[in-house]
């Protein structure tokens, strides 16, 4: 592999950045300034930009994020921070895609990887991963809220009434509420049809995967081999 090609890889440079670095003196093969940014080099070789060895990933990458307010699920495009720009040192990852979104304003646990098939299976409606969400609500729950999430809700602009939700009470304005699907802003548009409003939303679970109590906010971590691996080769149900 070239040079240049090398580190607009491992780094955010551009290839014409990544050769203008090789001119100036800041990167090293093997302890040594290269002539050009058109050099080759191998896997075995030891290359460093300011004094830091850079490490060609290979293979996808799987995060999980505890994803604050204020930040878009999306790669560009918004006026508003995107939740790419908290994954620091990952290197291409506008390469990435988030699993499923979350609104701006929910936080709580986001997953984001560059393994497409992956995410489908957490995504796919054929694979019904549930999602629990911890509510904040601006008026006391209904009486017959947990029926009616059972039930089934009717959504405006919507004729098909959401899959049978599970909704414990923890308060009268504190609920935790498990759903089978994803549609647009389903959860604040639930309560909504119920009369209520929710003030703040905190995912906390997606099939098997939980936010870490320990995860601070805008903090993420690589998933391990045996978090990727639950989904991998699981029976699709129909
Ligand atoms: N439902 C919502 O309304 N918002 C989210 O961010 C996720 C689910």
């Amino acid at each position: 592999m070239r040079l240049d090609k090398f580190l607009a890889d491992t780094t955010d440079l551009t290839r014409s950045l990544a050769t203008k670095a090789v001119k100036s003196g800041r990167v090293l093969v093997n302890g040594v300034k290269p002539k050009s940014a058109a050099a080759k080099v191998a896997d075995s070789d030891e290359i460093t930009l300011d004094g830091e060895r850079l490490i060609l990933q290979t293979g996808y990458r799987y995060i999980l994020l505890h994803k604050p307010a204020g930040y878009v699920c999306a790669n560009r495009g918004s006026a508003h921070p995107l939740v790419f720009d908290l994954l620091k040192g990952i290197t291409n990852r506008l390469d990435m895609h988030t699993v499923g979104r979350l609104d701006l304003d929910t936080t709580g646990l986001l997953l984001i990887t560059d393994d497409g098939q992956w995410s489908h299976h957490l995504t796919s409606p054929r694979h019904h991963q549930p999602k629990v969400y911890r509510a904040w609500l601006a008026e006391d729950l209904c009486a017959d809220a947990e029926q009616r999430c059972e039930r089934g809700i009717l959504l405006d602009d919507d004729p098909v009434p959401t899959k049978p939700a599970q909704l414990q009470r923890i308060s009268d304005r504190e609920v935790l509420l498990t759903i089978h699907e994803g549609r647009y802003h389903q959860v604040r548009r639930m309560f909504a049809a119920m009369g209520n409003h929710v003030e703040h939303l905190h995912r906390e679970q997606v099939g098997e995967f939980v936010l870490d109590p320990n995860l601070p906010v805008g903090e993420f971590r690589d998933l391990t081999e045996a978090e990727i691996a639950l989904l991998a080769g699981k029976p699709v149900s129909q």
